[in-house]
């Protein structure tokens, strides 16, 4: 998830474009990078790190030009470096891009076969050679672009400019955001509009699978491979803050809505329904032998852990493998017994906290074997393991952590399907099933969130409570601790998940009228015993919200509100049925008015011990 800004106009443009990039750093920090034209030559400047470290390069160096674009990093392939830093130039052409290419390796191979040498690690520096080497057979950019993009696959937002065309920038798209900010003698292009919304409010949306032509006088779309498309500007009300948040009240109600998009990412090039499988990029897991693991571990705190609490469903019943979930803290301080067939999980968003920083060196130290899933890359995490599998969410910025969960579930369900197949306990037709099953869980994540008003509605009444319990069974009980936990850490009421079959063994007693009880259960194989859970809290004048499959008869007769999901795989439910839960306490806190995004006492990564 990066940041692109291009401008053409008749104005110097590194300021107009290091501002546009400042009001995207929230998109990714690990480089940041700028070519101009300054009608005569192509420079560039790039710097690891944050946008400050490019502006001081620029004092070093200084660009001068009318025509430019800028990129801002969240690394996916390539460590945070200044030569994996876009943009990305060869001969004369210069390429940013946000996204991520399926076919890269293959292309790049190919590209290396003519004698080319490449650069950087990243996926991106491959349009940078073949625009080139398009180039040299017939020099309209346009067509050559044009021509790239029939041989790529995957999500791109790119720019690109050329030495040999001082006139021109050329964008294209497709499952990247991109775009087009309209001026009086002046283009602009951004990944976002807070980017350009200083300059310009008259915005074009692209759509996927197009290409845009910017020129000082204004702009043309065309379908990469068709027509010319005519799209008329559209007025952007929003003020810069409100444009940040793309228009929410908040970075985590915007988190939550990004899910469909994270989890299509996360599952980018990785799954394959041909070949029953995951091709995933577990650097390292091939060298272990997914077939000697004797024993999972995994490792997480917070979020992760409820995230770790699933995956040990999934790798047990789809891998068959016996898997352990420890909290790190509890890990790292009790001399655990580690085996050198271990495979041992660290699961992070940030990759830095340091209570599973540390659990990893003492699995290490044990002889385990160490596969990080982290969203942050080349973090302390992934560093220390021998193999990462990234989750390619982007940045999160909302404290609560939402849009990494969903993503860590993903590639969880992905590795337990993986281990599954190449240890041969998974069959092909049962893999294909759940892979299937998995690429229609984004589209059943909007249908949740375009129908959410009636969650409103419920945590509205919700908010008025101090305490509230969260009951599930299974692979749902994690769920319940990760809606309780979502409750109190931004909603500040005091909320409890159990395992539903838990409750006649001590929290019963705490049911009354004051007492809610949200209760996730979907249509599955512990449904009938779940409502039985249920009818002993209405007995006892509890109050129940139930979170249950669309359509579901039986609910009908028992006195709950409701909040629907749709039917999925039984296996999959969980990253369906988190979904309302992090909108329920969303409204909860925007009600309360408590400070959604930073919540009191809590920081983003934990990195004290
Ligand atoms: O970056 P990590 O995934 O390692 O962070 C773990 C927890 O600190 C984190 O999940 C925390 O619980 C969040 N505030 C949950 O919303």
């Amino acid at each position: 998830m990066c940041g692109i800004v291009c401008y053409i106009g008749s104005r110097p443009c590194v300021d107009i474009i290091l501002q546009g990039l400042t009001r995207l750093e929230y998109r990714g920090y690990d480089s940041a990078g700028i070519a101009v034209h300054d009608g005569e030559m192509l420079k560039v400047v790039r710097a690891q790190g944050k946008l400050v470290n490019l502006g001081t390069a620029l004092e070093k160096t200084p660009l001068a030009g009318k025509l430019g674009m800028g990129h801002t990093r969240w690394a996916t392939h390539g460590r945070p470096s200044e030569n994996n830093a876009h943009p990305h130039m060869v001969n004369g052409v210069a390429v940013v891009h946000n996204g991520i290419l399926e076919n890269h390796l293959e292309l790049r191979r190919e590209i290396e076969q003519t004698g080319a040498t490449f650069s950087s690690e990243t996926d991106t520096e491959i349009f940078a050679h073949l625009i080139s080497a398009a180039l040299e057979k017939n020099p309209d950019l346009v067509a050559a672009v044009r021509q790239v993009l029939s041989r790529v696959t995957g999500s791109y937002a790119i720019a690109v400019i050329a030495k040999s065309d001082p006139g021109r920038v050329v964008v294209a798209k497709n499952s990247s955001p991109l775009v087009i900010g309209v001026g009086d003698g002046e283009t602009f292009a951004a990944s976002d509009i807070p980017a350009i919304l200083k300059h310009t409010n008259r915005m074009v949306f692209m759509e996927d699978r197009e290409l845009a032509v910017l020129t000082a006088e204004g702009f043309s779309i065309h379908e990469i491979d068709g027509p010319e498309i005519t799209r008329e500007p559209k007025t952007i009300e929003w003020s810069a803050t409100q444009a940040e948040k793309g228009g929410y009240r908040h970075f985590m109600l915007k988190e939550i809505h990004e899910q469909p998009r994270v989890m299509e990412d996360t599952m980018r090039g990785r799954v394959s329904i041909e070949g029953s499988g995951v091709a995933t990029e577990l650097m390292g897991l091939d060298d272990l032998s997914a077939r000697r693991v004797r024993r999972i571990v995994l490792l997480a705190c917070g979020t992760s852990y409820h995230a770790s609490l699933v995956g040990k469903y999934w790798l047990e019943n789809l891998a068959k493998v016996p898997t352990e979930v420890e909290l790190a803290s509890e890990y790292r301080a009790r001399n655990p017994l580690v085996d050198p067939n271990d495979l041992v999980i660290p699961v992070s968003q940030s990759g830095e906290t340091i209570d599973t920083l540390e659990a990893v060196k003492v699995a290490k130290e044990g002889g385990a074997s160490i596969l990080a899933i982290a969203n942050v890359l080349d973090s302390a995490i992934p560093r220390a393991s021998d193999g990462s599998l990234y989750t390619h969410a982007g940045p999160e910025i909302g404290v609560a952590s939402t849009k990494c969960f969903t993503a860590q579930l993903t590639a969880l369900f992905m590795l337990a399907v993986h281990l599954g197949r190449r240890r041969g306990v998974l069959e092909k037709p049962r893999a294909r099933e759940l892979l299937e099953g998995l690429l229609k869980i984004p589209a059943l994540m909007r249908e949740i969130l375009n129908d959410s008003e009636h969650i409103e509605e419920l945590a509205r009444e919700l908010a008025s409570y101090s305490n509230c319990l969260y009951l599930g069974r299974r692979l749902l009980f994690p769920i319940a601790l990760e809606g309780a936990l979502k409750l109190k850490e931004i909603a500040y009421i005091h909320a409890e998940g159990y395992a539903a079959g838990e409750m006649k063994h001590g929290p019963i007693a705490l049911i009354d009228e004051n007492m809610p009880v949200v209760v996730v259960m979907p249509t599955d194989s512990s449904f009938n015993r779940i409502s039985g859970n249920v009818q002993e809290v209405l007995a006892r004048g509890g109050r129940v919200i139930a979170v249950g499959t669309r359509g579901e008869k039986t609910l009908d007769a028992l006195d709950v509100k409701r909040i629907e999901i749709p039917a999925c795989l039984q296996e999959l439910y969980p990253i369906l049925a988190v979904i309302p839960l992090q909108l329920l306490a969303y409204y909860v806190a925007d009600f309360k008015g408590t400070d959604v995004d930073q919540p009191r006492n809590l920081a983003k990564t934990v990195t004290v011990e």
